[in-house]
């Protein structure tokens, strides 16, 4: 397979919808409409990446942080790309880029009947927290 991982621009934004919308596990909101998506990453440059082959994007991950902690969010691979390593290979794209910009914890969150996508966290060394509630509010 010809796989290339590179960083994510904002032209890649409908075929990203595409693969995110495609997959179970990625929830989308009104955070993932095109300028929202151009503001993030704007602010957080060359921090995501995408996966293609010779014809499409098949693997997506967002990644940024607020100067004290690294976020991922929205890890997607196409599944009939899965099993080649390419979500742990997007994931520690995103981790080099948070360690050259000496972030030195990185969050995500998962839905909780995802429970694929939270055995593969684990499964690549990221540990469940026991210890943390979310709260939200619209603002
Ligand atoms: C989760 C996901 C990104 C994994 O992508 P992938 O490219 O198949 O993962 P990798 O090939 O890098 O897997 C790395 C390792 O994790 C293991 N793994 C992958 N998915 C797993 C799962 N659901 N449960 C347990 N282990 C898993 C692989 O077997 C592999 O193990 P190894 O290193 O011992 O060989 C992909 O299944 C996906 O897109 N799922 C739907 C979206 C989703 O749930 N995303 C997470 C949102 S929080």
């Amino acid at each position: 397979m010809n796989i290339l991982i590179r960083e994510m621009n904002i032209d890649d934004y409908e075929e990203i919808m595409k693969l995110w919308m495609s997959v179970e596990g990625v929830t989308l909101s009104d955070a993932d409409g095109k300028e929202e998506i151009d503001k993030f990453l704007n602010r957080n440059r060359g921090m995501s990446f995408v996966a293609e082959d010779d014809k499409m994007i098949i693997g997506a991950i967002l990644c940024g942080h607020d100067g004290r902690r690294g976020y991922l969010h929205h890890l997607a691979v196409n599944a009939l790309y899965r099993g080649n390593k390419l979500g742990t290979r997007l994931v520690e794209h995103c981790l080099i880029k948070l360690r050259q910009e000496a972030i030195h914890k990185c969050h995500l969150f998962v839905l909780t009947n995802n429970q694929q996508g939270a055995n593969f966290w684990d499964h690549i060394g990221f540990h469940k927290r026991s210890d943390i509630n979310i709260f939200s509010i619209d603002v």
